[in-house]
């Protein structure tokens, strides 16, 4: 274990933000985090994974801990499936990386998100139509406070919209550190190609294939979302609303080119990034926050941006998004007071 007192959280947040912890943790094992676990539960405490969804509005008077426990083992292989359980401290892209190199199905349409597989299942990362629940086979970590082990089955996760029981239970939300999780991957997939132009890119590469998908997949993202080793950010800045069709409807009366996705249970999914276009704000800047110009529901962190400076930018484009549309954009990114 290490422990850092006073440390800048630069390098453990992709937004960029120069906030200082009052105590660094890093576990690099599970017996760390075991240790760990319970003397942090009397304070103020923060678990961080690669800090690629978070906002530092100021410093964090507590303890952060972070994860390293780093390993790829397969634990269950049948003839169709393989089961691999991986470290909470992997980078999640290398994961992905690993699984296409290997031949496994499941995850290559959520390459290149940043971040690392500790996170995974809080968040339910997801993009180009997939999402990390529909691999995710268990989850495994220590309660802060009582340092007890627990194992909670992927269908017992309460996967949503990037949501699960780790943000919403009482019992779950920082209150655990997770060590592991175990994916369940296909041996013989069938590509996901429906998202966007995924399937037009995989076919300029060569084909259908795990590893055109995957190179399909991280063209496609680059070429629209900022490198956060560029420029700070923290991808989508707000999540994408969803609500009834009739209400869409009433929208779409006075615009009627608003886009809308059917969830199928008669909701819809209207794209953040098109209301914060209609509102003007796509590409404009307030103070050393900025909305990217390729992607609008990303905001950048221009060089030099405090965390009060973007919540304000993401402030005035909910406030303008209310009055025009009278649709209360909620936040994906995790806010840390
Ligand atoms: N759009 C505009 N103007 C723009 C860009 C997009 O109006 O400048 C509209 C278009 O109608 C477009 C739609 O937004 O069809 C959707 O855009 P895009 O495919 O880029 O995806 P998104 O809905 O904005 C979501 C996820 C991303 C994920 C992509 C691809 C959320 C909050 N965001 O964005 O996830 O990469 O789909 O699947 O659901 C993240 O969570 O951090 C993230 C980047």
């Amino acid at each position: 274990m290490k422990v850092y007192n006073d440390i800048s959280l630069l390098p453990y947040n992709s937004f960029g933000i120069e906030a200082k912890a009052h105590c660094l943790v890093v576990c690099e094992s599970i017996s760390d985090v075991i240790n760990i676990a319970r003397p942090i539960a009397d304070g103020h405490h923060l678990v961080l994974g690669g800090g690629s969804n978070m906002l530092f509005l100021s410093d964090f008077k507590g303890v952060v801990v972070h994860s390293k426990v780093k390993a790829i083992e397969v634990v269950e292989e049948t003839r169709n499936e393989v089961v691999v359980r991986v470290g909470s401290g992997v980078v999640w892209d290398d994961f992905v990386g690993e699984m296409v190199s290997r031949g496994l199905y499941g995850a290559e349409n959520l390459s290149a998100i940043p971040g690392t597989v500790g996170a995974s299942p809080v968040q339910n990362i997801g993009a180009y139509g997939a999402e990390a629940g529909q691999i995710i086979d268990a989850v495994y970590g220590y309660f802060i406070g009582s340092a007890k082990a627990f194992c909670l089955r992927g269908k017992d996760c309460q996967f949503g919209y990037r949501s699960s029981i780790f943000k919403t239970s009482e019992e779950y939300r920082n209150n655990v550190i997770i060590t592991a999780v175990d994916y369940r991957l296909r041996k013989e997939g069938v590509l996901n190609l429906n998202y966007g132009t995924v399937r037009q890119k995989t076919e300029e590469l060569g084909g259908e294939s795990l590893e055109n998908v995957r190179r399909a997949i991280v063209e496609i993202r680059a070429s629209k979302l900022p490198d956060y080793h560029v420029m700070g950010n923290a991808g989508s800045f707000f999540k994408n609303p969803e609500m009834s069709a009739e209400v869409a409807n009433d929208i779409r009366k006075e615009y009627p080119d608003m886009p809308s996705y059917d969830l199928g249970n008669g909701d819809v999914k209207i794209p953040a990034a098109w209301l914060i276009e209609q509102c003007g704000w796509k590409g404009r800047s307030l103070g050393r926050a900025a909305v990217h110009k390729n992607q609008p529901l990303v905001l950048v962190n221009k060089g030099g941006a405090t965390g009060q400076e973007v919540i304000e930018l993401a402030e005035a484009i909910s406030a303008d998004v209310s009055e025009k549309f009278e649709i209360k954009l909620e936040k994906e990114v995790c806010i840390i007071p």
